[in-house]
């Protein structure tokens, strides 16, 4: 097996730009396939990483809850939610061990909702529950006991005014004082606010983000309503993929706008990474060419982030021309998906989930 190394830069926010790393992501390259071997272990998507071995995997990876997110009342909101909804799929927002397996907020709660078959050994006791007090993802917050409790549903819960198992007074005391601001008002956004910034640094030892990062990521989670729920669920679509990262690179331009550089720069990055999601569903034989242009993509994007923490000049400019580059990008590897994991036949035939219906 033949393997290929993207490597992503995985920057610090802010002014730890000390706090910098290299990270690599291993993707393997699929051998053949193998009729006597319907079950293709070697092909990797990310997610079924933490789904439970039990679970519907071949409806998770077709499938996802719909997003209800309400419409933003005026135009700094809006700024807020994009930020915020690029952060919550950020793996880079979460500290070293939850980075490198491209967890993210929205891992645990899918498109703000719960996740009942969420499943990682050593950190779950059934599916849809995790140890938020495990030295898996921190030291600060580890209690050396095994306590997972269920991953709650997010939808609604701004209205509440007490987070998380332990109340809220416990995650204020624990959220560092200059993480919290009223930029994003309204009942409960304080403890809201307080309960993230304590999830982000002390449960998955990540650094402090950025205040807009923060504020969006509040932002997002207070709009996330359950009138707002269209339907139940939306196909995994290769477009939908493409318009994420077309998202994310939107709301870095504004950033830039805004001089927000190292939350612009969170964002890029995060687009950055998005593109291993594509990567994973043309990985597979025949599609070497798609590869490689996906690769050129993520490079390409690469190249900017530097310049967007640099301060340079006219970088919108920049990301405005690779953001209009993606619907090319999106035609061109639309015209082969067919053959690739984002084919439910595809996704039958190659990881034998009729057979088996189990995790891959
Ligand atoms: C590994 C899974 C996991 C990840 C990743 C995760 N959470 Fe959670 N989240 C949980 C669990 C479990 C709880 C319940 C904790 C408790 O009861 O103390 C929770 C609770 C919450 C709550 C409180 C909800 C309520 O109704 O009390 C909020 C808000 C929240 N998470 C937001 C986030 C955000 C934002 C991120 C990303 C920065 C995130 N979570 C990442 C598992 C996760």
């Amino acid at each position: 097996m033949r393997t290929v190394q993207i490597v992503f830069a995985v920057a610090g926010f802010a002014s730890v730009a000390s706090c910098s790393f290299w990270h690599g992501l291993t993707l393997s390259e699929a051998p053949s396939a193998s009729a006597e071997k319907p079950l293709r272990s070697d092909i990797e998507l990310t997610e079924a990483k933490w789904t439970a071995a039990e679970a519907d995997i071949l409806y998770i990876l077709t499938k996802e809850p719909a997003e209800c997110l309400a419409p933003a009342s005026d135009k700094e909101t809006q700024y807020l939610i994009d930020v915020g909804r690029t952060a919550f799929n950020s793996p880079f927002l979460l500290g070293g061990q939850a980075a490198r397996a491209r967890l993210t907020c929205n891992s645990c709660h899918r498109r703000g909702g719960d996740n009942p078959d969420f499943f990682i050994a050593g950190l779950s006791s059934k599916p849809g529950t995790a140890d938020v007090t495990s030295s898996i993802f921190s030291k600060i917050r580890e209690d050396g006991e095994f306590n997972p409790v269920a991953i709650p549903n997010l939808i609604d819960s701004a209205a509440k005014s007490s987070f998380g198992s332990h109340g809220v007074s416990a995650e204020l005391n624990a959220a560092p004082e200059s993480m919290l601001s009223l930029r994003a008002p309204g009942k409960g956004s304080l403890e809201l606010q307080a309960f993230i910034a304590s999830a982000i640094t002390d449960e998955f030892q990540g650094v402090p983000p950025p205040q807009s990062v923060l504020d969006g990521l509040v932002a997002y989670v207070a709009h996330l309503k359950s009138d707002e729920c269209a339907s139940d669920n939306v196909d995994r679509t290769l477009s939908a993929d493409v318009a994420r990262i077309a998202g994310m690179i939107d709301a870095a331009i504004e950033s830039v706008e805004r001089g927000e550089r190292d939350t612009a720069s969170l964002l890029v990055l995060t687009a950055q990474n998005k593109f291993v999601d594509i990567y994973e569903r043309y990985n597979i034989d025949g599609l070497l060419d798609q590869r490689n242009v996906i690769l050129d993509r993520a490079q390409q994007l690469a190249k900017l982030r530097p310049k967007v923490a640099a301060r340079k000049e006219k970088i919108e400019i920049e990301l405005a021309a690779f953001l209009a580059s993606l619907d090319q990008f999106a035609r061109y590897l639309e015209s082969s998906s067919e053959h690739s994991l984002y084919n439910k036949g595809v996704l039958i035939e190659l990881l034998g989930l009729e057979e088996t219906e189990e995790s891959i």
